[in-house]
C-alpha cells in the first residue's frame, strides 16, 4: 500500500480514477438496481442494522456514493425517504443521477470529501458507506465529522471494507486463477485478453494500486468509531468461501475476452457465488473471527 502520497494527492488520484471509472462501473462491479441488488443490499444492512432496518430512515447521508449502489436500492426498497449522497468524484455522481433518472428516483448528489462534509450539525439520522473507508486518506476527521452530521442516537453503518487477513488470504484462489488460466480458457473456447502496448492503456488506469489505501484489522475500525465518540460499536465479517470462489472466477474472466467468456459459465460463477454467500452467512460468520473474512462491517451509534 503506498504510503509515500500526501493526503491531498491520494484525494486528487481518487478523483480522477473514480471519475474515469464511473462509465463502466455497474458493467465492471456487477451493479443491478433489480431484485439482486436490492436483495444484496437489505442483507448488508440487516446485519448491521438489525430490526431497526424496518423502521427506514427519514434523512440519510451515503459517503463514497458511486453510482448509488446503496442508496438507490434502499430508496427501491422504501427504508430511505429523503436522500443525499455524497462523493469526491463528479462523474460518479454524474453516473448516479443517471440511474436515479432511470429508476424514476429523487436523490440529491453533492460532490464532497468525507473529510469535510457541507452539511449542518445533527442533520442526518443514518450515515452509511459501502467500500469507501479504504480510501479516505485521514479516517480520524472523517469519523469525526460522520459523528458531527448525524443527530444524537443517529446510527452509522460501513459495509465492504477490506479486511487485512482476509485480503491476505484471497490473493491465494486469485494466483491460483492465474496458473490455471490458459488451460481454461481452452476449455471454454475463450481468446486471451489482448496484452496492452505501452502507451495503449490510459493513464488513469495505472492509478489504480494507489486508490486503496488501507486494509484493516477489525480493532482498528472499532477505535477509529469509539475515538469520534460512537456507541454500541460492532464490527463484523462477512464472506469469506463467496470471496474466495468469486475472485478464482473474476481471474480467470480477466484473462479472456469478455464475448468469449459463455453465458452458461457467467451463469455457474453467479449462481455459485450467491449459494456460497449463503453458506458464509449461515455457518461461517456466526463461528469464526471476523479478521478472517474478505469483508468487514461497522455499525456504531452517536449517543
Ligand atoms: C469502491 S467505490 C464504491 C462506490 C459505491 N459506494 C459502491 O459501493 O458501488 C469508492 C467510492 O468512494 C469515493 N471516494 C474516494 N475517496 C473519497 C473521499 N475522500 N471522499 C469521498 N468519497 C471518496 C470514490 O470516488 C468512489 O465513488
Amino acid at each position: 500500500m503506498p504510503t509515500q502520497l500526501t493526503e491531498e494527492r491520494i484525494r486528487e488520484v481518487n478523483t480522477r480514477y473514480h471519475d474515469v471509472a464511473a462509465d463502466g462501473y455497474d458493467a465492471k462491479w456487477g451493479i443491478d438496481f433489480g431484485d439482486v441488488g436490492q436483495v444484496q443490499v437489505l442483507r448488508k444492512l440487516r446485519k448491521l442494522l438489525g430490526h431497526e432496518l424496518d423502521q427506514g430512515f427519514e434523512r440519510s447521508l451515503e459517503i463514497g456514493a458511486g453510482t448509488g449502489y446503496f442508496t438507490l436500492n434502499m430508496m427501491r426498497a422504501g427504508i430511505a425517504a429523503e436522500a443525499t449522497c455524497t462523493d469526491i468524484s463528479p462523474g460518479m455522481l454524474k453516473a448516479l443521477q443517471a440511474n436515479a433518472q432511470r429508476l424514476g428516483l429523487k436523490v440529491r448528489t453533492v460532490v464532497a470529501e468525507a473529510e469535510a462534509l457541507p452539511f449542518e450539525d445533527g442533520t442526518f439520522d443514518l450515515v452509511l458507506g459501502h467500500a469507501v473507508l479504504h480510501h479516505l486518506p485521514s479516517l480520524p476527521r472523517a469519523f469525526a465529522e460522520f459523528h458531527r452530521v448525524l443527530r444524537p442516537g443517529g446510527r452509522v453503518v460501513f459495509a465492504g471494507e477490506p479486511s487485512r487477513l482476509g485480503d491476505r488470504i484471497a490473493a491465494v484462489p486469485k494466483r491460483g486463477a492465474l496458473m490455471l488460466a490458459p488451460a481454461w480458457r481452452r476449455l471454454v473456447g475463450a481468446r486471451p485478453t489482448p496484452v496492452p502496448r505501452a502507451g495503449d492503456h490510459d493513464h488513469d488506469h495505472e492509478l489504480e494500486r494507489f486508490v486503496d489505501v488501507h486494509a484493516f484489522e477489525p480493532g482498528q475500525l472499532e477505535r477509529h468509531a469509539r475515538l469520534a465518540g460512537f456507541r454500541d460499536i460492532r464490527v463484523r465479517g462477512e464472506e469469506l468461501t463467496a470471496n474466495w470462489f468469486g475472485w478464482f472466477n473474476r481471474a480467470l474472466e480477466a484473462s479472456a475476452e469478455p464475448a468469449d467468456v459463455p453465458l452458461l459459465w457467467r451463469r455457474y460463477a453467479f449462481h455459485g457465488y450467491l449459494a456460497l454467500q449463503r453458506l458464509d452467512e449461515a455457518l461461517l460468520e456466526p463461528l469464526l473471527p471476523p479478521a478472517i473474512f474478505y469483508n468487514l462491517l461497522l455499525s456504531a451509534r452517536r449517543p
